[in-house]
């Protein structure tokens, strides 16, 4: 056994990770290692379909991390099967091309590759694949609205070949494999449903019924494609959506097999994650039973499991104990392209953490992957190429995590860094929003960051305010400054008259206030820090000029913190002015046109803040490159900071 930073690191005794690293067969084909690399998708395929060679990047950086088997992101097998404009497709010969590079630039590295198959059926919309949506009954997808045209019995044989076709396009290109996607909501998981599946031909009705479209898939790809490895990739659904019961899903999975699947993925799908971050309480309609077990009992073929595992010691369990044979890692190998090497080394201390923000499922309609915890994701080609930095010198004001990563980056490349940090905190935004109930995984990638500049040897002076004399002292060639400027204060008459605080004062130091708490300004921030405070007993009040709380985040994280709000009973008004705090500080407030008087002893002002400290503007033009970055609250924009500061830095590299 090997110990590491986190505690036990688990082995078979000879060498750490040992069940996890031992060989597996799925079907007649080798497995390396049970470390599977899930179907994620990416996002980078081509307007037209094509995989493109930003996605051979992506994925050879992640075979290069030893996994023993990537599952490519899923092609549609039909135009009207894409479920965003930059899906995949594969439904004709001219795609091959591109997977039979990937291939063969994969295969070098002794990765084994499947290739996700797909038809989005009703999770899609006209304005993505130009026509109606197709289901198997004539109902709206829940999130996507628009009613589909039921399938034809003939027209679900068409789909049923055009899956055949398809895997034997994957099997010229040289995949080892191809993954049926018969969960996630999508054209076979609403066959599979009843809350879908209304059908009175032979492909509606019990569950063999419901089960036939996805048999008929996997007998046709056994008999058109024999050589080829085939996953069915399934799961329960949500209790709210696409439901399929325990005994349902075992049924299912024996059938899979029985028509000629050699291995069931059952690990926890993408539609059981949030949206976006992890927020105080549950995303809803998830089915929290263990699955594998349910379907290991009923199958004799290998079964991948796993699916939301951070301790990568409950992953070498599961395998132990035999819960499963292979494990889906999807997002931290997105965060750490090495993951399964460092495990199989003895270095799992070095794990570059996922934060579980979910950042990478991207926005609609143009979901693209990026992630806070690796801004190399999506551009592994960039830093490929990037040129050495040549001893010159970076100075990086503010350590939010564009300030981190810039000076990790910046060091990496062999500039020579010196990072400022005015407060008493690395971390800045990303650091106090660790606090919050719910997201105080935000700080893993802080302190792995910070671990990364003491061990490249990267002065960082906290609680040092710079001048802009003082920058010019140190000679930089270039100047990254990521902090944010002051809270603007908003209008309130008599402010003089109460104790007033700032939020992020709040976060970092747990200063000492009253029990009656207003919060000015219901931004994300205002409104987690309501939060924050109302959990500790607080007596809150959250006042908003605008006609919105929280509008600066995801719509799903937005509702969620409004629900967890009203079920603490903290009041939040929206659309308040001509607000006024009396000699006795009682604050008066217009709203809906009346009069509301609060009694407060603390206002935290929570309005706007300038995105970056604008006080070094002076630097231009007396150093070589100065960039203005700043900071961010909510982590999708503090993703494309992290981006916009990592890629200037590369560009400053090739150019200066
Ligand atoms: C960005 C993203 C995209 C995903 N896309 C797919 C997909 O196209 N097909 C699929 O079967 N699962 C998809 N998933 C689910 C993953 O395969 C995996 O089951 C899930 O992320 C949970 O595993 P993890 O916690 O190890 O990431 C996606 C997940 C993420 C985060
Ligand atoms: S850190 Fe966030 S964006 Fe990156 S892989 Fe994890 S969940 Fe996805």
């Amino acid at each position: 056994m090997t110990k590491t930073d986190g505690g036990e690191t688990k082995g078979d005794g000879k060498r750490p990770f040992g069940a996890l690293a031992r060989s597996i067969r799925i079907g007649d084909l080798e497995v390396p290692n049970r470390i599977v690399f899930p179907a994620l998708a990416t996002g980078f395929g081509s307007a037209d379909g094509y995989l493109t060679e930003r996605c051979i990047s992506y994925y050879l950086e992640r075979a290069r991390g030893g996994a023993g088997l990537i599952i490519v992101e899923p092609a549609a097998v039909a135009g009207a099967g894409r479920s965003a404009s930059n899906t995949l497709l594969i439904d004709d010969d001219k795609f091959i091309q591109m997977h039979a590079k990937l291939c063969e630039v994969l295969h070098a590295e002794r990765v084994k590759l499947f290739l996700q198959l797909v038809h989005a059926g009703r999770k899609t919309s006209s304005r993505v694949t130009g026509t109606p949506p197709v289901a198997p009954s004539a109902e709206p997808d829940p999130d996507f609205g628009e009613t589909p045209v039921e399938l034809t019995t003939a027209q679900v044989r068409g789909v049923v070949l055009a899956f055949v076709s398809a895997a034997v396009r994957a099997r010229s290109a040289g995949y080892d494999g191809v993954e049926v996607l018969g969960t996630g909501g999508f054209l076979l998981h609403q066959f599979l449903s009843l809350d879908s599946n209304h059908r009175t031909d032979d492909y509606g009705g019990d569950v063999v019924a419901r089960a036939r479209i996805l048999t008929e898939v996997i007998a046709g790809i056994r008999a058109a494609a024999p050589q080829l490895a085939l996953s069915a990739r399934i799961g329960p659904g949500r209790k709210d959506q696409y439901y399929l019961g325990l005994d349902e899903l075992q049924e299912v999975a024996k059938l899979s097999a029985g028509a000629g699947a050699s291995c069931v993925n059952v690990a926890l799908g993408a539609e059981m994650l949030a949206r976006t971050d992890r927020v105080p309480v549950a995303s809803p309609g998830q089915v929290k039973q263990p699955i594998e077990p349910v379907v290991k009992g009923a199958v004799s073929v290998p079964v991948i499991g796993g699916g939301s595992i951070s301790d990568m010691n409950q992953a070498e369990e599961l395998v132990q104990a035999e819960r499963v044979d292979l494990v889906a890692i999807g997002r931290p190998v997105i965060t750490d392209e090495r993951l399964p090497a460092k495990l199989f080394e003895g270095r799992s201390s070095e794990i570059r953490p996922c934060i579980h923000c979910n950042v990478c499922l991207g926005r609609p309609p143009n979901p693209v992957m990026t992630c806070p915890a690796n801004p190399r994701v999506g551009r592994e080609q960039l830093f490929w190429l990037s040129r050495r930095g040549g001893g010159r010198h970076v100075v990086v004001i503010g350590t939010g995590l564009a300030g981190l990563w810039s000076a990790v980056l910046a060091a990496e490349l062999g500039y020579t860094v010196e990072v400022f940090e005015p407060g008493s905190i690395l971390g800045n935004l990303v650091a106090v929003r660790s606090r919050i109930p719910g997201q105080t995984e935000n700080y893993r990638i802080v302190d792995y960051l910070s671990r990364e500049l003491r061990t490249l040897g990267v002065p960082v002076h906290l609680r040092r305010k710079v001048t802009v004399r003082d920058v010019l002292e140190t000679r930089p060639d270039a100047v990254f400054v990521t902090r944010i400027g002051p809270i603007e204060p908003p209008q309130v008459d008599g402010l003089s008259n109460v104790h007033t605080i700032d939020p992020i004062t709040v976060l970092s130091t747990e200063p000492t206030m009253g029990d009656k708490v207003v919060l000015l300004g219901g931004g994300l921030m205002g409104a987690e820090v309501a939060y924050y405070l109302t959990k500790k007993g607080k007596q809150v009040c959250l006042l908003e000029e605008r006609s919105r709380v929280a509008s600066d985040t995801h719509p799903e994280l937005r509702q969620r913190i409004l629900a967890a709000l009203r079920e603490m009973d903290c009041p939040v008004y929206v659309g308040v002015h001509h607000l006024q705090v009396n000699v006795y500080g009682e604050l008066a407030v217009e709203y809906e046109k009346r009069t509301l008087k609060l009694p407060v002893d603390t206002i935290i002002l929570a309005g706007n803040y300038e995105t970056c400290d604008n006080s070094f503007r002076e630097l231009e033009g007396k150093v070589k490159e100065v960039c203005f970055i700043g900071d961010a609250y909510e982590t999708a924009e503090l993703t494309r900071l992290v981006y916009e500061a990592t890629g200037r830095l590369v560009d400053l590299a090739n150019r200066l």
